[in-house]
């Protein structure tokens, strides 16, 4: 357990969190190395080594730096990039090619230039028109590249809204109407600068029932059984996605990767067989699942604003700018004031933000030991869409990264300046 409490402090993989906050000031987002690897050790044991011709690419946009990078290699995982950003990232940290697998709903010429030149793995085509992108940029450069079509299944999974992608009104993915989906496939299969492999599809995320993951499947198995009949071609992978929840709070009834992907298979292997093709090769696409609950994020606090019979806001040094999650979809999550962990939690209070947004509450109603300015405040399991989506409003900084390690801590990002927040604002001669 990386979470653990003495001397009334919150130790987190063995480091003291005051001592954190003190050494590398706050706020500060902590990330648990063993906690990753532990996740990969899971993705590994029960679906990697027990299924052979299976891929785990970690969907980098949960939580992506040029450390993360070496973990993930390291631990045996394909990485999943959305943009050119965080294709250069993994290009940066030597991440393997061929190990990259390309996503998102508007590629660039330049960011698919960046993947074709770089050679990497698979490029997941998202739209209609990306294809005929994708042949001219390979007939240019004298390369052919695999692809994959992401399709939307047209299934509404049990999400916030906006992180529900595979219904049919979405904007991520090929629809399956006969008309738009056979053509295109058709133009895949008979491209000489692609490599057709297949279909690609991904429910939503935090996601904690495996219902649409396992409609969406047979919608796709049928997708491939029809292209099989139609063009007497085996598309030979198949990506179900990423979407596996996490726990933030006790409302969150977290399940195994296995009671997703057991079930998943058993249908794969019963549809090769029925249809006698060999196993599709299996790619799944975490992302949050793996870094979520690895990250803690640290605050001071500030201004207590008592109302009287109303609400007692606790003012932090962070906010929506380090954590959109809350104001954007109504994330809850749980934490505590870390050098009071075993005092009784006494005051029913508010943790907002700094930020000049009402919305900028970060815990609405939680219980805690008596707060004080000074006093640290831990929120827990925000590895995962935090650093990443992270923001310079107000012109707040970007916080700094720290990995700890039985007991070690070791800066991975440092924090932004001031200086370099504005480095790339320039005075035009005229206002000068
Ligand atoms: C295509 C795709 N794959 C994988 C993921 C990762 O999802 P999660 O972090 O819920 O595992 C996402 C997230 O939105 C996605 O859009």
């Amino acid at each position: 357990m990386e979470r653990e409490i003495k001397n009334n402090t919150l130790y987190f993989e063995g480091c003291s969190t005051t001592e954190l906050a003190k050494k590398y000031g706050t706020p500060l987002y902590v990330m648990s190395e063993t906690a990753i690897v532990e996740k990969c050790r899971e993705i590994r044991e029960t679906f990697l080594n027990k299924y052979e011709r299976t891929r785990a690419a970690y969907a980098s946009k949960a939580f992506l730096t040029l450390s993360m990078c070496k973990i993930i290699e390291r631990e045996g995982l394909c990485m999943d990039v959305v943009s050119g950003g965080e294709l250069y990232t993994a290009i940066k940290a030597d991440f393997p090619a061929e190990k990259i697998e390309f996503n998102g709903n508007n590629k660039s010429i330049e960011e698919l230039e960046l993947a074709v030149d770089y050679n990497i793995g698979r490029i997941i085509v998202d739209g209609l028109d990306e294809l005929s992108l994708i042949e001219e940029i390979c007939k240019e450069k004298g390369k052919k590249i695999n692809i994959l079509y992401r399709v939307t299944p047209g299934v509404k999974s049990d999400s916030h809204d906006y992180i529900v992608t595979g219904k049919k009104d979405s904007k991520f993915g090929i629809p399956l109407d006969d008309e738009v989906i056979f053509p295109a496939i058709e133009q895949a299969i008979n491209s000489a600068y692609v490599n057709f492999m297949g279909f690609h599809f991904h429910v939503g995320s935090q996601l904690h029932n495996n219902e649409s993951h396992l409609k969406a499947l047979d919608i796709v198995l049928k997708l491939i059984k029809d292209t099989k009949e139609k063009y007497n071609y085996t598309t030979p992978e198949l990506n179900i996605g990423g979407g596996f929840g996490i726990r933030y709070t006790d409302d969150d009834n977290k399940k195994p990767y296995a009671y997703f992907l057991d079930p998943m298979m058993e249908k794969i292997e019963a549809f090769s067989n029925e249809l006698n093709i060999t196993r599709l090769e299996i790619v799944i696409e975490p992302g949050r699942s793996i870094v979520g609950e690895a990250g803690i994020t640290l605050y001071t606090i500030g201004t207590i604003k008592d109302i009287k019979g109303i609400r007692k806001y606790v003012s932090v040094d962070g906010g929506m700018t380090d954590n959109i999650r809350p104001a954007l979809y109504q994330a809850k999550y749980e934490g505590v004031i870390a050098n009071k962990a075993e005092e009784a939690k006494t005051d029913m209070v508010t943790i907002c933000g700094k930020c000049c947004e009402s919305g900028d509450i970060l815990i609405r109603d939680v219980k805690v030991a008596s707060p004080e300015r000074g006093d640290i405040f831990a929120i827990f399991s925000t590895g995962a869409y935090g650093y990443v989506m992270a923001s310079n409003y107000n012109k707040n900084p970007l916080l700094a990264t720290v990995l700890v390690k039985e007991g070690k801590s070791e800066i991975i990002v440092k924090r932004q300046t001031y200086d370099h927040m504005i480095a790339n604002e320039v005075i035009p001669e005229s206002l000068k």
